[in-house]
């Protein structure tokens, strides 16, 4: 699916996260299973990783983040009608954590439901908001991307285990004045389903009771480094714009090698390329709000630039989207 925004200014204008207290360092990964951190950090270029307590499940991160992207946006739960949570880890199937979550917030007229696109999940969630609210059924959209990923991981599983970490992100979407969201791109191909997948997790019967994270890392790494290309490429084509426009790059937070691929190809300087896998590992849905935040605490995210956006993971999925930053716009 390819579209190129119609006229209809949407932005953000709020924006907020939340990750868990706990840090995890490739040292102590080394005592759990045989790793260490010379190979995590020159195969992915990951340092830490966040890692939810027990206690912990994802309404517990998206909460804080929503309540920083409603204030950020400066309106309250009561302003929302449309609540959206993309993520694979939700507290449970039902209720939903969308719908938890707008009781939590207040968010009382709102429509809530969750989104399941793999890691992509927060792209497909604002390219839906953007299209509710362009369509003038919604006024004002609440988009949670975020995972809790450490629980549906093998912990014996090293190829797995070091790759990802929990985290969630929140938006807060609606008309402005100025900027907004220019085009997206969105994508899916199940054929490479099998490649990153969590068999037992739903209504078909597998052998195997246990139901963790398995993933063919290269045929992973390979889609990703295609995918991070071709979809930026198609948006920005889309939108009549060159990768020479684009101010600030914000790709999924899955592995520096992988980044680095897409900005060599892409041609993007790396000093407007976020990164911040180092710190928080692939957060899955959780992992371009996480990043775009780091953008604008460094002071790198002005109203009026370019920034583009490209998620992609399990499905196999994919998603970018171009919007003019607005800051304080609306
Ligand atoms: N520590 C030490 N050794 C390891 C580890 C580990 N954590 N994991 C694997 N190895 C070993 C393997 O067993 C293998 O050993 P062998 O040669 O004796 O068989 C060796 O390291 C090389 O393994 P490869 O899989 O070839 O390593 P590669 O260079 O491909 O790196 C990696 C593996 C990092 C997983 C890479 O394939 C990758 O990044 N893939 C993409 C993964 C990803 O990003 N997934 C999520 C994206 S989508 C989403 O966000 C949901």
């Amino acid at each position: 699916m390819i579209g190129s925004a119609n006229g209809v200014r949407i932005g953000i204008t709020g924006l907020g996260t939340c990750v868990p207290e706990r840090v995890l360092t490739n040292d102590e990964l080394a005592t759990i299973v045989d790793t260490s951190d010379e190979w995590i950090v020159e195969r992915t270029g990951i340092r830490e990783r966040r890692i939810a307590s027990d206690e912990e499940a994802l309404s517990d991160l998206a909460l804080p983040a929503a309540e920083e992207a409603l204030r950020d946006a400066g309106v309250t739960g009561a302003d929302i009608d449309l609540l959206i949570v993309a993520t694979v880890t939700p507290d449970m199937m039902f209720p939903t954590t969308s719908a938890l979550l707008a009781e939590q917030l207040g968010a009382e007229d709102a429509a809530a439901y969750d989104l399941l696109a793999g890691c992509t999940g927060f792209m497909y969630g604002i390219a839906q908001a953007y299209g509710m609210l362009a369509g003038g059924l919604s006024k004002r959209a609440l988009v949670v991307g975020g995972d809790v990923l450490s629980k549906i991981l093998d912990w014996r599983d090293r190829s797995t285990l070091v790759l990802f970490g929990d985290g969630a992100g929140a938006v807060v979407m609606e008309p402005v004045g100025r900027g907004g969201f220019l085009g997206f791109e969105l994508g899916a191909d199940g054929a490479g389903g099998e490649y990153l997948w969590l068999p037992g997790s739903g209504s078909r019967k597998f052998d195997d009771p246990e139901s963790f994270v398995k993933m063919n890392g290269r045929e992973v790494f390979k889609f990703a480094t295609r995918v991070l290309v071709s979809s930026a490429n198609a948006v920005l084509e889309e939108c009549g714009r060159t990768v020479d426009d684009v101010d600030v790059y914000v790709p999924h937070q899955a592995n520096r090698r992988i980044i680095d691929h897409a900005v060599a190809k892409l041609g993007i300087p790396e000093a407007k390329t976020v990164v911040n896998v180092d710190r928080y590992g692939n957060t899955s849905s959780g992992s371009i709000p996480l990043a775009l935040a780091d953008a604008r605490a460094d002071g790198r995210l002005h109203d009026g630039e370019l920034v583009l956006m490209t998620g992609m993971g399990a499905g196999l999925t994919w998603g970018s989207a171009l919007v003019e930053w607005t800051e304080r716009g609306r």
